[in-house]
């Protein structure tokens, strides 16, 4: 470095330190700021510390859960709990000088689970706001009649809150939508017939509501977009539509848990992008049309009214399945007639209440990963004592013909019903209680009743 280029560095330092110094000490807009800590003042408990780091004069930009994309306005909040961890909540209510908070662009509440009041009203006062998640608080009341005033909204997800009674008809003003997520809430009435106008919509989940009558037919505008449709665990009623047929994406259908009746639409078979079909616990009929899914890796088509009499060949050729629930269709094969193109990629395996015979034996020889196999209340007949368990952790046989002892290996297990069944001998040591093991021909050993030492002493020298 010669004289002149030392001379240089040292002016630059002077110039720049102070610039330095700026960005170290920046403050982020008093608005934002006074808007964050009032939001903080209504929050009465925080026993896992969610906002500790939220202290006046400091840097909100660099607060937990607060994002300022460009300068010194707050675009992001995301304050989140844990779904899993009891002790992350806040207790307290929503400030409404949230709506300080002026260039807020994307708000994500979720598990803060103590929150109460209703449907924000600050959220009007946002212009700039585009993705709003309120999840798993406990909101509560109708949502406003002109919340299709936030038109310029682009996710609307409410998921786990208590909101109560229709969908506001004004909805169908929020034309940017690509998400709305009504799931898990207590809203009621017919859905109204709003998605004309909102062609974008690629995510709709309404499922765990108390919704009734038939989908409207304006659903059938979301043809080009729509990717997942979950209406489950409503009182849904009619025959599934046929136009879903022609949405292109549809890769979600949950249909699950209502009154749907009548058949399956043969233009099924063009949903060729099928991911996650769940028609379970409706009232569907025969035929089930063959399908064209080799992305299929979910499929529940448990308690209809199907008798398909053997698992479908197109379902046996699945590529990869991760989890097949078929309890209650109908089926009376053989399981050592099933030899499915991919045992190794199955994960669970439901095939209850069925009158399926035979035995599991080469099925789960080669079903690798399988984690839990339900099969109660069929006719499987096989010698238990020659059962191979690898991987397995639930193993659900009860009532059915199995026969034999059982092996050591089940105490490996950590779900077991082998209730009801011709099973005999004395049991290894489990944890398993007596119920798992009731009903059988001569089973013995804890936790059933001791077994008879006198009669097997007698027949010992034979
Ligand atoms: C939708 O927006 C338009 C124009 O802003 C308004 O006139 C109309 O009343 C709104 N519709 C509903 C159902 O709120
Ligand atoms: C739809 O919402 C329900 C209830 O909140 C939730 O359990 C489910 O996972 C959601 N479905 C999809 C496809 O995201
Ligand atoms: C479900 O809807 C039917 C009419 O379609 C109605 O008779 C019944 O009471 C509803 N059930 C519940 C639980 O809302
Ligand atoms: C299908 O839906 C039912 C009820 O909504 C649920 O219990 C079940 O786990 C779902 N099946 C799959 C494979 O996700
Ligand atoms: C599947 O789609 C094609 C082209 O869109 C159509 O011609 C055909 O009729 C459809 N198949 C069924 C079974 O509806
Ligand atoms: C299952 O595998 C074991 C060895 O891993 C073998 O002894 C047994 O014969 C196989 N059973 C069937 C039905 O393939
Ligand atoms: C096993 O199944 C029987 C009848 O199907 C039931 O009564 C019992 O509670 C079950 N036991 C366990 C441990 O799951």
């Amino acid at each position: 470095m010669n004289s002149c280029s030392f001379i240089l560095f040292i002016f630059a330092t002077i110039i720049f330190l102070p610039c330095l110094r700026t960005t170290e000490a920046a403050s982020c807009h008093p608005d934002d700021e006074a808007g964050l800590l009032a939001f903080k003042s209504g929050i009465t408990r925080d026993p896992s510390g969610i906002l500790s780091s939220w202290k006046k004069g400091t840097y909100c930009c660099s607060w937990k859960g607060v994002t300022c994309e460009t300068g010194n306005r707050v675009t992001l909040l995301s304050v989140e709990g844990y779904s899993d961890a009891d002790e992350t909540f806040l207790s307290g209510t929503i400030s409404p000088s949230l709506a300080k908070l002026e260039h807020l662009n994307e708000i994500y509440f979720s598990n803060i689970k103590n929150i109460k009041g209703s449907f924000p009203q600050y959220l009007f006062k946002l212009p700039m706001l585009k993705y709003v998640y309120i999840q798993n608080i406990r909101l509560s009341g109708p949502l406003p009649t002109n919340i299709g005033a936030l038109s310029q909204l682009e996710h609307l997800d409410l998921q786990g809150n208590h909101f109560t009674g229709p969908i506001p008809i004004s909805i169908s003003n929020l034309t940017q939508l690509t998400r709305l997520n009504l799931g898990g809430n207590r809203f009621s009435s017919t859905i109204p017939n709003i998605f004309k106008s909102i062609k974008e919509l690629g995510y709709l989940n309404l499922s765990g509501n108390r919704f009734s009558g038939e989908l409207p037919p304006s659903i059938a505008s979301l043809a080009r977009n729509l990717w997942a449709l979950s209406v489950s665990q409503n009182n849904l009623s009619g025959t599934i539509p046929n136009y879903l047929s022609r949405f292109k994406l549809l890769s979600v259908l949950d249909l699950s848990k209502n009154r749907y009746s009548g058949v399956v639409p043969t233009s099924f078979t063009n949903l060729t992008r099928l991911y996650d079909l769940n028609l379970s616990q409706n009232r569907l009929t025969n035929p089930f049309p063959p399908l064209d899914v080799s992305s299929m890796r979910y499929l529940d088509l448990s308690y209809n009214k199907f008798s398909m009499t053997t698992i479908p060949q197109w379902v046996t050729m699945l590529p990869i399945i991760n989890s097949l629930k078929l309890a209650k269709c109908g089926i009376k094969m053989s399981l050592d007639d099933w030899k499915p193109a991919a045992p190794s990629s199955y994960d669970v395996i439901d095939l209850s209440e069925n009158e399926i015979s035979g035995s599991p034996a080469w099925f789960l020889n080669h079903t690798i990963f399988l984690r839990e196999f339900w099969a109660s209340r069929n006719k499987l007949r096989f010698d238990m004592g020659k059962l191979t368990l690898e991987n397995i952790r639930t193993l659900d046989l009860s009532r059915n013909l199995v026969f034999g002892m059982v092996p050591a290996t089940i105490a490996g297990l950590q779900n077991l019903n082998l209730s009801y069944n011709h099973l005999c001998g004395k049991l290894p040591t489990t944890k398993f209680p007596a119920s798992a093991f009731a009903g059988n021909d001569c089973l013995c050993g804890s936790p059933l009743s001791p077994c008879k030492p006198l009669r097997q002493k007698k027949r010992s020298p034979k």
